[in-house]
């Protein structure tokens, strides 16, 4: 929603919004390059392929995004490293700033199931809300399975060579890579697709696009909308101010939407046009 005018807060960092972008790019192009080859039996599929320049360029392509995926990966870690181990800075592994699960988040699911179910009142959260760490958990597992199983099916013969006779003899490592590979790609995309989507960008107050992880900002209203525990420690710990940024122009309100609605809709075409391929195999 376009509140211009309003008080807004600092939600997300350059750092974070590079990161989120890289993410962006490299998993749509992997996604665009590789889902025409897990439905290569549809039209649309073989189109799409087509599209990215066939084979061999599609190929590369998703190679590339590939390693756009792992120089991501790298710079994260390297984040965590530096401010863990050399800043010496508090709270990545546990507290309200972490986003590994805490007992706290367990209160919190029970509170949102009652909330739907209307016999509670709308919980309150923190910096981080749960689905929000599970989204984040999931990225971490999801990349590390899609990079092991990716890096076999890119180095297929070379792979074979380190694999034990005794294993390779009974377990046909490549073609298990494939599996996997094919099935948590199509989870990925699902989930991403529609869950992610909705639930930040679709949300009937923040269509068509949650500008926070482009601008890095929200409002005051959104802040204590979804965050109301952080934003009253803050209050009291009277660091709040630290956090005010000037709101965003329309201009860049403008160029986010530019470059964030073709890539929602998309990802909800992708997901449309896969869910009705999954349906006519169920059937
Ligand atoms: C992150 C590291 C990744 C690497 C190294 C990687 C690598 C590969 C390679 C080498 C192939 C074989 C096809 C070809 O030669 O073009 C492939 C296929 C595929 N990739 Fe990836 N990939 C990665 C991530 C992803 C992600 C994140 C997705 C989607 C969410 C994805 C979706 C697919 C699909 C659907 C296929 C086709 C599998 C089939 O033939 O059914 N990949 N990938």
């Amino acid at each position: 929603m376009l509140m211009k005018n309003t008080t807004n807060y600092l939600r997300f960092g350059l750092f974070h919004r590079f990161s989120h972008f890289l993410i962006i790019i490299s998993f749509f192009g992997l996604v665009l390059t590789g889902m025409p080859l897990a439905f290569r039996s549809y039209g649309w599929a073989r189109w799409l392929y087509e599209m990215f320049g066939g084979y061999p360029t599609a190929g590369y392509i998703h190679r590339i995004c590939a390693l756009i995926t792992f120089f991501a990966a790298f710079l994260h870690f390297a984040f965590l490293f530096v401010c863990v181990s050399v800043k010496k800075q508090k709270g990545y592994f546990w507290g309200v700033d972490s986003l590994l699960i805490q007992p706290r988040d367990i209160f919190d699911i029970i509170a949102d199931i009652k909330w739907f179910m209307g016999v509670g009142k709308r919980p309150n959260f923190d910096r981080w809300i749960y689905w929000e760490k599970f989204e984040y958990l999931s990225l971490m597992w999801g990349t590390l399975v899609m990079a092991v199983t990716g890096i076999i099916l890119w180095f297929p013969a070379q792979f074979t060579k380190i694999v034990p006779v005794a294993v390779a003899s009974i377990i046909d490592v490549p073609s298990i890579a494939l599996i996997v590979h094919r099935y948590e790609a199509i989870l990925a995309a699902g989930f991403i697709f529609s869950i992610h989507f909705f639930h930040t960008h679709l949300l009937p107050e923040k269509m068509p696009v949650d500008e926070a992880i482009f601008t890095g900002k929200i409002t005051e209203a959104e802040f204590k909308h979804e965050r109301l525990i952080q934003f009253n420690r803050l209050e009291k710990q009277k660091d709040l101010e630290s956090y005010r940024v000037a709101p965003s122009s329309l201009f860049v309100s403008f160029l986010t939407r530019l470059f964030a609605v073709p890539i929602l809709i998309t990802g909800l075409i992708m997901v449309g046009l896969m869910f009705s391929a999954l349906l006519v195999w169920a059937i």
